[in-house]
């Protein structure tokens, strides 16, 4: 038997329930924000995630599903959503354009990771990326989208901000934390060697305890923020607190994707194991610009859908709809015609096959229906159906121009 690969799992039945009421959720409140929905493609060039997500990045390093095409293309299944908006957003000459445009979508993603609870080599993710707004209230407000998401859908959450600098006061910070680092440069581990030559701050979110250790008294970015980033940084604060999000600060969050530059954030649940992370995003002022735009600010977040499904509070399920059946093999072709009506007002599911009372009955409970209706013989001869109201119990025979 064929299975599906490691990683990659089947969305249906409850799950896909789930899958679509989180959908719906989050799109409505991103409607609400003013963002509209762009769908990119799953392939785009693998240069893309090489001068966005980053060479240093362990995303771009090691985990890429990338190949060779027919046409001898180097290309690449997205590892995230970001990238391939920023290149659309470009290639649509929004940037020459100017003013401010904000997207949303969803869809897979493919990581090639070591697969375990809450981490899939392909998984979905829902995004949104707002370009034109330097100011840091749309920061503020990506964090409120996604608290408004996660409050929706009854999911509780950490949230943890750093702020990351920008091109006045990083360069100078790097400086110290390379000289910092390099005394250590024999005692740290291969990746943060590597890191010291490729992006440097990644080295505060090594996952070895070691290094961890020797960081402790390492430069910490919050203190190191020129007046502006700092000033914004406090905005930001401020404009939580007034809108009741708790926050931590965690100066050694610098995110796995290169392109961030001041807020960078991450929403994570106590709920679902190690791989806690349901939430991440921050300001990219820099991206468009490195992929050939025109410079233009932008700021957004994506929400990891797997492990949220794992956390969602489904809304009691209420009889939706009516379920049709045929009593009599002659009534099947009136119950398509019944039902085709139906379907133009209400969700209606049908029965192909003739069958009892008893066995229509169980079979409409089965799929959830308001109502069932049945056509026999003798519905036939007098024009009407048959129809059982499965919340109130109540039972009737009308016409079929009424029903
Ligand atoms: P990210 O933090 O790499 O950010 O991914 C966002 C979310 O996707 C994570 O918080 C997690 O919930 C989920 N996720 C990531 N990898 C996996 C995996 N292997 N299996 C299951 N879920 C996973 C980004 O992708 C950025 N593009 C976010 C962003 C948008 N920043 C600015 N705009």
């Amino acid at each position: 038997m064929i299975k599906s690969l490691r990683g990659m799992n089947d969305i249906l039945s409850e799950d896909y329930e789930r899958y679509t009421y989180f959908i719906n959720t989050a799109t409505k409140i991103a409607q609400n924000y003013g963002f509209h929905f762009i769908e990119t493609p799953l392939l785009e060039e693998t240069a893309l995630f090489k001068r966005s997500v980053g060479e240093s990045s362990d995303i771009v390093g090691k985990e890429m599903y990338q190949f060779t095409d027919k046409g001898e293309n180097d290309v690449c299944l997205r590892p995230e959503g970001t990238a391939g908006v920023v290149r659309a957003f470009i290639q649509k000459k929004l940037d020459k354009a100017g003013g401010t445009h904000r997207f949303f979508y969803h869809g897979a993603m493919f990581r090639y990771e070591r697969p375990q609870k809450g981490r899939l080599r392909q998984f979905h993710q829902f995004g949104v990326e707002s370009f034109g707004q330097d100011n840091v209230y749309e920061d503020a407000t990506m964090i409120m989208m996604v608290a408004d998401i996660l409050k929706e859908l009854g999911i509780g959450y950490r949230l943890q901000l750093n702020s990351l600098g920008d091109n006045n006061c990083m360069p100078d910070y790097k400086t110290k934390l390379i000289n910092f680092v390099t005394e250590y440069k024999d005692e740290i581990c291969e990746d943060c060697v590597r890191r010291l030559e490729t992006n440097p701050i990644r080295v505060l979110d090594c996952k070895n305890s070691k290094c961890q250790e020797l960081y402790t008294n390492a430069p910490k970015l919050l203190q190191n923020l020129c007046s502006t980033c700092s000033d914004d940084f406090d905005t930001l604060k401020k404009v939580l607190d007034d809108n009741d999000i708790s926050y931590e600060i965690d100066t050694n969050l610098v995110r796995g994707l290169d392109y961030y530059s001041k807020t960078a954030f991450e929403f994570v649940s106590d709920n679902i194991g190690s791989q806690s992370a349901i939430a991440g995003g921050g300001r990219y002022d820099r991206l468009v610009e490195f992929l050939d735009g025109k410079a233009t600010p932008a700021v957004g977040f994506a929400m990891g859908i797997e492990r949220l499904m794992e956390l969602i509070e489904m809304p009691s399920t209420c009889r939706d709809g009516y379920y049709i059946g045929a009593m009599d093999e002659e009534a099947i072709s009136l119950v398509v015609k019944t039902a085709q009506d139906k379907r133009k007002t209400n969700k209606t599911i049908i029965d192909y096959k003739a069958r009892n009372l008893m066995k229509h009955l169980k079979a409409a409970d089965k799929v959830n229906a308001r109502f069932c209706a049945v056509i026999g013989s003798n519905e036939i001869k007098d024009g009407t159906i048959w129809v059982k109201d499965l919340q109130n119990k109540t039972e009737e025979v009308i016409s079929l121009k009424e029903f």
